[in-house]
């Protein structure tokens, strides 16, 4: 069964078709990135436009790139909740007209569940168009928990089998992901915070186009408008945040974001009331390389900690999924690993994280999503009275 899947929930606009559930066919992803780069975030507005400019060039390409006509799509699967309003509205509204005028049933699929199931899908484009090519891995095995780690959601979810989650830990207030773009800007990085805040740690410092940085020697820059510098990997011990006292399996992370701040403040020998804007003109790079990596390595110890509750609570799991934005990692990934695993004593079961290119947004996870729905026994929605829901838990 091949079902193209768009994706618009937010900054992304994407389309791809996927086979089966885990064959990707084509895999379309135009972002917004640098529109937003120099807006230091996502301005809503400006979202759904471009979405509206792209969605139908890119929903053409994907079917190009899959080599296949309308003929040969058996459904189409659409984000419609959560997300932004108008951008929601894009991808969707799209996916309905679509729908009728194609005549194919349309699937409506949550963000959340298609980042999960992103961990369905054959780890590589090229490998999965050679029909010879093994799976590079069996597909995650139920009970199993989903750590879901994105710019809008941090939640623990358990699955017991196919299209049915229970949502066991949620943050109760940041997001993991909008805790280290939040972080990012306070150290003068782009948007979006998490890769800049990654590579920083490791001393690839790339500043933000309106960072002046007084404090530092001559960069070494690549374009003109951005400073950019190589230094050694920051002090993960360096700075030492505290790790947030919250019940049962929740998260928190707007504790973590003040404690940055506080502590950059500290630093520079400022008052608790100096403007947060003002702080990343006066870091060195090696203070934001040592700020970097400690941050990133509490923020992880966190979501690994909970993690460990969890499996304690839940001993019957047989795998680990890791999914959305945050989930692109390298640090997660190789602290996770060393962690849970199969030889592991005390947690001895498997993890899985999605490919890099598919741990951010994108249509494959959205059609592979569908899929599982529909063998599943979901029906498919009605085109003309679909609606959106910017707001709504996983269901
Ligand atoms: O899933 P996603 O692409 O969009 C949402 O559904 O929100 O996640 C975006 C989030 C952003 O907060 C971004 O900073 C974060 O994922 N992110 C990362 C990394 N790559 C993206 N966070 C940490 N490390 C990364 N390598
Ligand atoms: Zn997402």
């Amino acid at each position: 069964m091949k079902i193209l899947g768009i994706e618009t929930s937010c900054d992304e606009t994407a389309a791809s078709v996927v086979e089966d559930g885990h064959q990707i066919l084509s895999n379309v992803v135009v972002s917004q990135i640098d529109i937003f780069k120099s807006y230091g975030g996502v301005i809503p507005e400006i979202a759904a436009r471009s979405h509206l400019e792209a969605i139908l060039p890119v929903i053409d390409k994907s079917l190009t790139d899959a080599e296949l006509t309308w003929h040969d799509i058996d459904a189409i699967s659409v984000t419609n909740a959560p997300g932004l309003l108008g951008s929601l509205l894009i991808g969707t509204l799209t996916a309905r007209t679509l729908a009728i005028l194609h005549q194919k049933p349309l699937y409506a699929t949550h963000h959340l569940k298609s980042h999960i199931y992103s961990n369905w899908l054959d780890l590589s484009l090229e490998d999965s168009k050679d029909p010879n090519s093994p799976r590079i891995s069996a597909p995650p095995k139920f009970p199993l928990l989903a750590l879901v780690i994105s710019g809008g959601h941090t939640q623990i979810i358990r699955m017991t089998k196919h299209n049915h989650f229970e949502i066991i830990g949620t943050t109760l207030d940041d997001a993991v992901g909008e805790c280290f773009d939040k972080v990012a800007k306070i150290l003068g990085l782009p948007y979006p915070g998490g890769p800049a805040i990654s590579n920083a740690a490791l001393g690839h410092i790339t500043l933000a186009a309106e960072t002046s940085n007084q404090n530092s020697s001559t960069p070494e820059s690549h374009d003109s408008s951005l400073k950019s510098y190589e230094i050694s990997p920051g002090n993960r011990n360096r700075f030492i945040f505290p790790h947030p006292n919250v019940q049962k399996l929740d998260f928190s992370f707007s504790g973590l974001k003040t404690a940055v701040l506080r502590t950059v403040q500290k630093e520079l020998g400022f008052p608790i009331d100096h403007p947060s804007y003002d702080l990343k003109n006066h870091l060195t790079p090696e203070q934001i390389a040592d700020f970097a990596a400690s941050f990133e390595k509490t923020a992880i110890d966190i979501l690994l900690e909970k993690l460990s509750k969890a499996l304690k609570d839940y001993p019957d799991t047989k795998s680990l999924v890791f999914a959305g934005g945050v989930s692109a990692n390298s640090y997660l990934r190789e602290a996770a690993s060393a962690k849970f695993n199969s030889k592991n004593p005390v947690f001895p079961l498997k993890i899985y994280f999605p490919a890099k290119n598919l741990s951010g947004d994108n249509g494959a996870m959205v059609a592979s999503a569908a899929y599982y729905e529909i063998t599943s026994g979901v029906q498919p929605t009605d085109p003309y009275s679909l609606n959106i829901y910017p707001r709504i838990e996983i269901s």
